[in-house]
Formats: C-alpha cells, sequence, structure tokens
C-alpha cells in the first residue's frame, strides 16, 4: 500500500479518536516528536526528585518525611513508566539518558531552582505537581496509547502530590509569623518558574501546531496555564497568602484572570541551561547514573546468568 494510503489512514485514527499503538504505522514525525515530548516528561520526573530529595533528611516530623518520602519514589515511578513508553516508539534507555546527560534533551525548567526552605516542599507540591496535572490530565486523552495511559496512573498519583503540597502550606498560613513568612517567600518565588512549566506563549511554541493536530497535546500551553492561573487565584486565598503578581486582576469580559508578563529573558536562559541549578541538577545525575553502574552490571550478568541455565535445561 502506498504512503499515502497509510498517512490516510493515520489521520483517519486520529480524528476517530482511535489511539495510535506501538505497532501501528505512524509518520516518522510522530514518533519522533513523541520520543521526544515523552522522554523529556521523564527526564523531568527523574530531575524533579533531586530538589525535594534535599528536605527529606530535614523535614520536621516523622510524618511530613514519610509523606515526602513516598511521594519522591512516586516520582521515581513515573519517570521509569514513561521511560517504558518512550521505548515502544524504537528509542533505548540508554540513548534517552545519553541524551540528558549530554545536555542534548531538556526536562523541565522548574527543577533548576534552589528549594531554600520547607515551605518550598509545599509550594512544589501545591504549585509545581498542582501545574503537572492540568498538563498531564489533558495528556490523558493524548493519541498515542502508551502514553496516554501511563498518564492515568499518574495523574492519581499526582493528586496526592498536590494535596499533600497544599496542606503543608496551610499547617505554615495558620502558624506563627516566622512560618507565615516563609510560606509567604516560597509562594513568591515559585509562582512565576511554575506558569513557565506550560512552555513558551503559544505564538513561540514550535511543536504546538504539529501536536495539536495530531491529538498530542490537547490544549495549546497559554490555554492550560490560563487555567492554572484561575485555578491558584482562589485556591491561595484559603492560604490567607497572595500571589507575586500585581497585574493579576478579574476580567468579566474574558471570564479570566488577566495576569502580569512572564520573564521570558528567565525562562530560556534557564532552558538553555543558564538557570541556578541546571549545573548541579546534571551533575547529581550524571554521578547517580556512575554509582548505579554496578546494579546494571550485576542485574545484566544474573540474567545472562538465568538465560544460560534455561538453555542449559532445554538442551
Ligand atoms: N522547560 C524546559 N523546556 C521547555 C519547557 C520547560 N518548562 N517548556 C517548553 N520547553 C521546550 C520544549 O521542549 C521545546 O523544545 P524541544 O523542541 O527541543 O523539545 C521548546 O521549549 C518549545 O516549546 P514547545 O511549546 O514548542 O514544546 P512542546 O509542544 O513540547 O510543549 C510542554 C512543551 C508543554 C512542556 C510539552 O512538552 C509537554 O506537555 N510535556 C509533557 C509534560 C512535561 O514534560 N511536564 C514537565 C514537568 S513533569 C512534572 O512536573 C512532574 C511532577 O511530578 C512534578
Amino acid at each position: 500500500m502506498a504512503v499515502q494510503n497509510f498517512e490516510y489512514l493515520f489521520l483517519q485514527k486520529i480524528d476517530q479518536e482511535i489511539k495510535i499503538e506501538p505497532k501501528d504505522w505512524m509518520p516518522e514525525a510522530y514518533r519522533k516528536t513523541n520520543v521526544r515530548q515523552i522522554s523529556q516528561h521523564a527526564h523531568s520526573e527523574i530531575v524533579g526528585m533531586l530538589p525535594e530529595a534535599n528536605w527529606i533528611s530535614r523535614a520536621p516530623s516523622l510524618k511530613r518525611k514519610a509523606i515526602l518520602i513516598a511521594k519522591v519514589q512516586d516520582e521515581a515511578g513515573h519517570g521509569l513508566y514513561l521511560y517504558s513508553a518512550a521505548e515502544t516508539l524504537g528509542t533505548s534507555r540508554d540513548q534517552m539518558i545519553n541524551d540528558l546527560h549530554s545536555g542534548k534533551a531538556k526536562y523541565s525548567s522548574i527543577f533548576n531552582y534552589p528549594t531554600l526552605t520547607w515551605a518550598d516542599m509545599g509550594a512544589i507540591g501545591w504549585l509545581v505537581d498542582g501545574a503537572a496535572i492540568l498538563n498531564q490530565v489533558m495528556l490523558c486523552r493524548t493519541s498515542y496509547g502508551p502514553y496516554a495511559r501511563a498518564m492515568v496512573r499518574i495523574c492519581k498519583e499526582e493528586s496526592f502530590h498536590q494535596r499533600q503540597g497544599f496542606e503543608s502550606l496551610l499547617v505554615l498560613s495558620r502558624g506563627t509569623k516566622e512560618q507565615k513568612d516563609m510560606c509567604q517567600d516560597a509562594i513568591n518565588r515559585w509562582w512565576w518558574p511554575s506558569l513557565m512549566m506550560f512552555g513558551p506563549k503559544d505564538s513561540e511554541s514550535t511543536n504546538s501546531d504539529q501536536s495539536m493536530a495530531w491529538k498530542i497535546k490537547r490544549k495549546t500551553n497559554d490555554e492550560l496555564r490560563q487555567q492554572f492561573v484561575d485555578m491558584a487565584v482562589e485556591q491561595v486565598k484559603i492560604l490567607g497568602m497572595t500571589l507575586p503578581d500585581p497585574a493579576l486582576k478579574w476580567n468579566e469580559e474574558r471570564q479570566h484572570y488577566d495576569f502580569g508578563q512572564i520573564n521570558w529573558d528567565e525562562f530560556w536562559n534557564v532552558v538553555k541551561g543558564n538557570g541556578p541549578c541546571n549545573k548541579q541538577r546534571l551533575a547529581a545525575r550524571k554521578k547517580a547514573h556512575d554509582d548505579g553502574a554496578w546494579v546494571r552490571e550485576a542485574a545484566l550478568a544474573y540474567a545472562e546468568k538465568m538465560k544460560n541455565i534455561e538453555k542449559q535445561k532445554a538442551a
């Protein structure tokens, strides 16, 4: 059958909301952009463990420590889920990890900011995981089957991440003056970088048009960002805190909140590797990979041994 027919059948499936599966014919560009997005999503989950892990040994109580450990472990699982989804498109784990370590592949800019106080754990849970949930709920309807299915499980755990973060800030917001100040300081520092998680404005989004056409994305960067702002403005009132944007104002005509200008120079600077913690994050990932080499070697040696035993039994 000519490629045009395959292309036609592929687009028919997309149009009829039939999931594209690993063994289906797909345009190479569809494969490529899914590997790009899914692997970078996975990298974000794994690198995203680092800022929070910094506070596991400093958590203010055993209960908070246990919650934070559970959350960081979840992120590791999300990363492995997503690497497995990307592998169904023909890339390898080694290739993806090498691309991360070489700087060729991206991960979310948000994880290149430092976690300075315990309140940052709450701000990350509420704002970062809150932003991730909006994006990931949308991705439950992405056209590539393994990616959409991975999202369903991840979203369930993400909701816990967001709730535990908000609850932690709620406790601080009802505490001493120092705790209230720590809570507001963390919100001030994490608000704008959280808005940047949704990507550049639509007019500068190089992938969006095609990703929307192929239903990889179901909402644009700006649509999701606006949804997040509208949600957070109401939630912050419960904390008795403020968001660091004097331009925030309800727009009756738009039925949305207007908000201030994002610092796109900062965004692109962080994406290009010049954020406060980019070098530290990549160095930590490379060290963890090197330190874990013996585990991979032992697992491969064991698998080889089991394979030989099976072969001898079969002979
Ligand atoms: N950080 C780093 N790079 C970013 C970025 C960000 N916040 N936003 C966009 N970019 C990059 C894109 O990857 C793209 O570069 P590339 O072509 O080399 O990949 C470039 O900037 C232009 O952006 P586009 O809008 O054209 O790119 P996309 O169409 O891919 O949209 C996206 C960007 C919305 C992040 C999309 O890739 C996406 O939805 N990814 C899946 C979700 C994800 O990765 N979330 C990251 C956080 S995961 C997380 O928070 C886990 C939670 O448990 C804490």
